[in-house]
């Protein structure tokens, strides 16, 4: 069970949070051209470290946030979601664990995976890739990654916070988990505090079919 006194450590070290919720968006905006008007996913999206600010900025109901655990969710949403901001924006959010964007409005412009797939197995991208394609995203697909010179797979079939095993691609697993997005980009994103290199790293895709 998740304590929501430590919700914040629950998607990284708590030193992170508030410069994590600072960069990315910056990030988004300034490097990826994010504006308002656009329809963001945002992929694991947790207790919402990255999704208030994104709230904040997108037009209402704009933001999507998808999260396979429920409690984190529940738990962000009560800290990090004032009411007057959820009943302005009406940001919608989906619990699931098979990246299923049904029931939706179609449309994004942005998939933002951040610090997902450093966790997840490699089938999970690939999954979330093919889900994408289901939905017919068309848009920039952004991701955490750790790219190196061995495949390092987690052994579960799903995430479990409690253990972060260093999920590492080489490049050509990668881009076959992507297919049919390739990487056109790949930012470092200049956190600060960051030993792991692959943390800070953002690859941006884009559809190719
Ligand atoms: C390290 S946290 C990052 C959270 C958020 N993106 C951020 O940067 O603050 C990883 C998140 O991905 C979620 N997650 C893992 N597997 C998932 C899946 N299959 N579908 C949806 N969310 C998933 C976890 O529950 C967790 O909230």
């Amino acid at each position: 069970m998740l304590n929501p006194h430590h919700y914040k450590t629950y998607v990284g070290p708590f030193a992170r949070w508030d410069e994590v919720r600072e960069v990315i968006p910056r990030f988004l905006i300034e490097t990826c051209g994010l504006q308002p008007h656009h329809r963001l996913v945002d992929i694991g999206c947790g207790t919402l470290r990255i999704g208030r600010p994104l709230i904040n900025y997108l037009n209402r109901a704009h933001y999507t946030g998808l999260e396979a655990s429920a409690e984190a969710l529940a738990i962000g949403r009560c800290k990090e979601l004032p009411r007057d901001l959820e009943a302005t924006k009406a940001p919608l959010f989906l619990v699931n664990s098979d990246f299923d964007l049904a029931g939706v409005q179609r449309g994004f412009d942005f998939a933002l995976a951040h610090e997902v797939f450093i966790h997840c197995g490699h089938a999970q991208l690939a999954q979330c890739a093919a889900q994408l394609v289901t939905a017919d995203f068309r848009g920039t697909f952004i991701l955490t990654i750790r790219i190196g010179a061995q495949d390092i797979e987690t052994g579960r079939p799903h995430y479990d916070h409690a253990s972060h095993e260093a999920v590492t691609y080489r490049r050509e697993t990668l881009d076959s988990a992507l297919d049919p997005w390739a990487i056109e980009e790949v930012h470092d994103c200049q956190l600060k505090d960051v030993a792991d290199e692959a943390t800070r790293r953002m690859i941006v895709c884009r559809r190719q079919d």
